[in-house]
């Protein structure tokens, strides 16, 4: 259990938390969610005695261990599997002690080494490895041998081995691709003891979660659920505090009339007095307007080129005269919405090298408009930026020709707020360096998009600003993700890389996600020998319409859709707790109140129908051509 009581925290110029108080209840997950730079990272160096409160405590039991991925994750000789091994320090310490016990004690130390189960350790650590997409070669293999990125895998893979009481996660699915964040919804899920993850990943707190835990306005609530039904309870609190404002507001006013008229009679001072006493005690009804993100603006290229955009035949691209991918040949129109789907190391960075121009072709053809101008957004640019660096001095370098005053409205409209503009990178959340680079790669209004994992640190809201900017976006995009959400509403087609190639893949989000678990699964079971999963033949090209119209249309469509139908399953749901005729009797305030919810419920869902029914039309004359 985790007690936070009257936690106080100020820095860098505000008040983060503000006695926030909340208690975890024994081994239950938790998704910590807030906005970005609301101070989540914050919580857990305060929780990990990295930062001292201003006031109040945070109660963890005595011994507990409380453990998270370390931000240390050397190249050393050791290798992947004794690294994760040695992450479990009382096995280690055993059997170190093992081998230089006196015989009476090796009773005890075998005793306690049969009850941590420690002769299975090297095949739990094992399957948490290949589960985060090593193969059974890598685990004997040196730490030295493996990138920054994938040593990441390996601190996560350890702290995951070993099994803290709390066990503090931030971001975990941000350095894994969509197989890697499959293993951890499910893995986390059956985590024997607490566990807090802060995330913006909608699928993985939906799925491996029981409680969610927001931070807003410097205070913690505590939401039982994962993150839809948070939203939804969220929505209730909201729509009550509201309504509880109405009232009290009207109220206030009554009494503010009354006291105004009476005060300057004798006669009335008294019960004036008594009033402006009333009035004085009315609870303050701060006005909670829903904190709002910052929308993206992802302008629309000029003037549509030519179609194809590009077009591949026989294409060959890899390095140092070895190919990576082979025998590449697709065609990227002008207002495609390509998903590109493929495991770690199968070649997405190589292929968006080659369509961003950065990587020639070392065989077949390539054409590519001489004017096309492509955006490519990518987590390398992050790590590359300069710690030192702050976004005003970033801005001043890419718009050297505007007036500070508009470089600084620029940031502002981005989301990067006047106290942030002159911030290092060093210390702006991840959130707010991933906005700005998103932002700054969109500037130039370029023919082609590429988003090699663009919402990585957005929390859930940007996410979403980023998804209505996509969809209001007129050129094409490539994008590569493991937000499943994200792909399945932006995507209009599914390329796969792998085996050496990319190809059109014939199936949908669930059929990628049982493919690749089913591949991992293989891969567990016997060790290397990779079985090809079958590709289909690609789909029908799609008939040519009014190009940078029909896209945009059809997504708005696609979206209104998809809201229409949460609306009427949300209308049906609360009929169905109204059909059940015992809730009159039993509970006749609760049906009252669901009464009330079905006529707000109600008139969202006319909204919704007459917004489908718009978008509808407006699709269907652009596709015909009127
Ligand atoms: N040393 C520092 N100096 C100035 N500002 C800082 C410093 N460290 C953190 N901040 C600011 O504190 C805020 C909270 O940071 P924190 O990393 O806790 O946010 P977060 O909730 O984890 O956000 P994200 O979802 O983007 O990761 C951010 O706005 C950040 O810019
Ligand atoms: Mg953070």
């Amino acid at each position: 259990m985790l007690q936070i009581k009257d936690l106080t925290f100020d820095a860098w110029g505000r008040r983060f938390f503000d006695s926030a108080t909340v208690t975890l209840p024994q081994n239950a997950k938790v998704g910590l969610v807030g906005r970005n730079g609301i101070g989540k990272s914050t919580l857990f160096k305060l929780i990990m005695g990295e930062l001292t409160p201003g006031g109040g405590d945070i109660g963890i039991p005595r011994n507990a261990r409380v453990g998270q991925v370390a931000q240390e994750h050397p190249a050393t000789p050791v290798t992947l599997l004794d690294t994760v091994l040695e992450a479990d320090l009382e096995r280690h310490d055993l059997l170190t002690r093992l081998e230089t016990a006196d015989p009476e004690d090796m009773g005890e130390i075998w005793a306690r080494l049969i009850e941590i189960d420690a002769d299975s350790a090297p095949a739990r650590a094992a399957e948490i490895l290949i589960g985060l997409s090593f193969s059974q070669e890598d685990l004997a293999r040196p730490m030295s041998h493996f990138s920054g990125g994938w040593r990441m895998r390996v601190a996560l893979a350890a702290a995951l081995f070993s099994e803290p009481d709390f066990l503090l996660l931030d971001e975990p699915t941000n350095y894994l691709d969509m197989e890697g964040a499959l293993w951890l919804e499910a893995r986390l899920q059956k985590y024997p003891y607490s566990a807090i993850i802060i995330s913006h990943d909608r699928e993985l707190l939906n799925n491996s979660v029981d409680y969610i835990l927001h931070v807003r306005e410097g205070k913690l609530d505590l939401y039982t659920g994962g993150y839809d039904d948070f939203e939804r309870l969220r929505g209730e609190k909201a729509r009550l505090a509201a309504a509880t404002r109405v009232k009290i507001e009207a109220q206030r006013a009554h009494m503010q009339s009354f006291v105004d008229r009476f005060r300057a009679k004798a006669s009335k001072a008294a019960q004036a007095q008594s009033r402006l006493k009333m009035l004085a005690k009315l609870p303050p009804t701060s006005v909670s307007i829903e904190e709002r993100v910052a929308p993206f603006t992802l302008p629309s290229p000029p003037r549509p080129l030519a179609p194809p955009l590009i077009r591949l035949e026989d294409v060959s691209v890899g390095y140092d005269g070895k190919a990576i991918l082979k025998k590449l040949n697709l065609r990227l129109d002008l207002d495609d919405r390509i998903g590109l789907l493929g495991v770690n190391g199968a070649g997405k960075s190589t292929f968006a090298k080659l369509i961003a121009g950065a990587l020639e072709p070392m065989a077949g053809h390539m054409h590519r408009d001489r004017r096309l101008q492509v955006g490519w957004f990518h987590q390398h640019q992050i790590e590359a930026l300069d710690p030192t660096d702050t976004p005003l001095e970033i801005v001043r370098r890419s718009l050297p020709e505007s007036s500070e005053s508009a470089r600084r409205s620029k940031l502002a409209q981005w989301g990067l707020g006047f106290d942030k503009q002159e911030t290092t990178v060093a210390n702006l959340s991840g959130g707010e360096r991933a906005r700005l680079l998103l932002n700054l790669v969109a500037m130039t209004a370029p023919h082609l998009l590429i988003l090699d994992e663009p919402t990585n640190h957005l929390d859930i809201d940007s996410r979403r600003a980023l998804l209505d900017a996509l969809n209001d976006y007129s050129g094409a995009v490539i994008l590569i993700t493991h937000d499943r959400s994200l792909m399945e509403l932006v995507a209009d087609r599914l390329w796969l890389a792998m085996d050496g190639g990319v190809k059109p893949f014939d199936g949908d989000m669930d059929d990628y996600a049982k493919l690749v678990l089913g591949r991992a699964r293989e891969a567990a079971k016997t060790p290397p020998k990779e079985k090809p999963a079958e590709v289909a033949a690609p789909p029908p090209p799609k008939p040519a319409a009014n190009p940078g119209q029909v896209g945009p249309l059809k997504r708005k469509l696609e979206a209104a859709e998809a809201t229409l139908a949460r609306c009427t399953s949300e209308v049906a749901e609360i009929d169905h707790a109204l059909s059940d005729t015992a809730i009159y009797l039993r509970d006749a305030a609760r049906a009252t109140e669901l009464a009330a919810k079905r006529e707000k419920a109600q008139a969202r869902l006319d909204k919704a129908e007459a917004e489908w029914m718009a978008a509808a039309e407006a699709y269907d004359a652009a596709s015909a051509g009127v």
